[in-house]
């Protein structure tokens, strides 16, 4: 069987980092390509260790379409998994500019490439179960035909590259799926979500800043458990169990109040003299989102395996023990986004 020449975007980022080490175990894959910009959320430290002669890093952005072109024809690419993208709600709320060029702009640049090229293509488009909208509490939860309501920045972003991957499927024929996952958590997560921020303000006994009431919604999963079912994904895309324009959900099964995982944190770190203290809310808070996994159980037979106690016990340890990686992570900019955002409650 012919082996596959992968392109990762964001392959510097939380997720992507992952996924880039899971496709280097498989031998399904000759050549692993990751093309980041490495903003403040990418860190080359995250691939820093990666020693397979089938990895390759290419300092460059998804919004440089000449390079992009040129790249994936000479590396005669067959598959693109794009991560790439401005990921965090809030920012996303501070200023929707970036979202919109790398999310919506970036997204359009793939997929002009992808047609410009003339060849197949596969990409698989990671997106988010945020482009629901969000759920009430005794909703059902999220199918891959529920209506696409996004109610953030972030979200809106997100859509609008979902949309256009589905244009071109349609219009021009490209061998394209879409993912939508729930909430990730796992290693090297960068400290702006929720709960890599909780670990590392619980291990250091700074507050633990919880917008609103705490009683938000989210459908955690485990980072490994999302990037096995991505690359489940396409192989379901190659063997002809999803078509092109096809979505697929993937949720954790572990639906969570933000108390609920704040709480767990501070018992599982032990000794931590922190506390939390209830801020003013985000705007347009999202209640609750949920996944649905019976499709992609049903179809690529996945399922998501890690324990939440086993994987945030793990997740903890880990940061406990990166000190180096927390140091070279809490740059200026980082210590910037947090007086910024947290300026008045601390
Ligand atoms: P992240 O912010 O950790 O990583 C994003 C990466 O994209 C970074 O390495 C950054 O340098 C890179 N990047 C940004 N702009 C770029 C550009 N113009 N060109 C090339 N690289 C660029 O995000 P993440 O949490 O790893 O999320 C990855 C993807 O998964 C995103 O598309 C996100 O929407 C989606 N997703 C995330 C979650 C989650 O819980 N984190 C859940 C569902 C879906
Ligand atoms: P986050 O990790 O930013 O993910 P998302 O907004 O994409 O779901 O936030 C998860 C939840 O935690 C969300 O309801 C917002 C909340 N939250 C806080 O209460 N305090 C914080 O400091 C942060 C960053 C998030």
């Amino acid at each position: 069987m012919k082996k596959i020449r992968a392109l990762v975007t964001g392959g510097c980022g939380f997720i992507g980092s992952h996924l880039v080490r899971q496709l280097l175990i498989s031998n399904n894959f000759e050549f692993v390509l990751n093309l980041d910009l490495l903003t403040y959320s990418g860190h080359p430290e995250n691939c820093a260790d990666i020693s397979d002669s089938r990895y390759c890093f290419k300092h460059a952005s998804i919004n440089d379409k000449q390079n992009l072109l040129e790249l994936i024809k000479k590396e005669k690419v067959d598959v693109i998994f794009h991560l790439a993208a401005e990921s965090h709600v809030d920012r996303s709320i501070n200023s929707i500019e970036p979202f919109v060029r790398t999310n919506i702009g970036g997204t359009q640049t793939i997929l002009e490439v992808i047609k410009e090229t003339g060849c197949r293509i596969d990409l698989v488009h990671i997106s988010t179960d945020e482009v629901y909208g969000s759920l009430g509490k005794n909703d059902a939860p999220f199918t891959e035909k529920s209506p696409i309501s996004p109610r953030n920045p972030y979200a809106a972003t997100k859509a609008a590259s979902d949309h256009l991957v589905q244009s071109f499927v349609n219009t021009y024929g490209i061998s394209a799926i879409i993912t939508r996952c729930s909430n990730n958590y796992g290693p090297r997560q960068f400290p702006e979500k929720l709960i890599p921020l909780m670990i590392l303000n619980g291990i250091k006994g700074d507050p633990l800043p919880i917008y609103g009431d705490g009683l938000q919604i989210r459908d955690w999963i485990h980072v490994e458990d999302h990037v096995n079912g991505i690359i489940a994904a396409y192989d379901g895309l190659r063997n002809g169990n999803l078509s092109p324009g096809d979505v697929i959900n993937f949720g954790g099964e572990n639906e969570k109040t933000n108390l609920e995982i704040v709480n767990e944190i501070i018992k599982q770190i032990g000794n931590s003299t922190s506390e939390i203290k209830h801020i003013k809310d985000r705007l347009g808070h999202d209640r609750r989102y949920a996944i649905n996994n019976k499709k992609a159980k049903d179809v690529l037979n996945w399922s998501p395996k890690i324990i939440w106690v086993n994987g945030i016990e793990e997740t903890i340890n880990w940061y406990k023990n990166n000190e180096k990686w927390i140091n070279s992570i809490i740059s200026g900019e980082y210590r910037n986004w947090i007086s910024k955002q947290y300026k008045d409650d601390f």
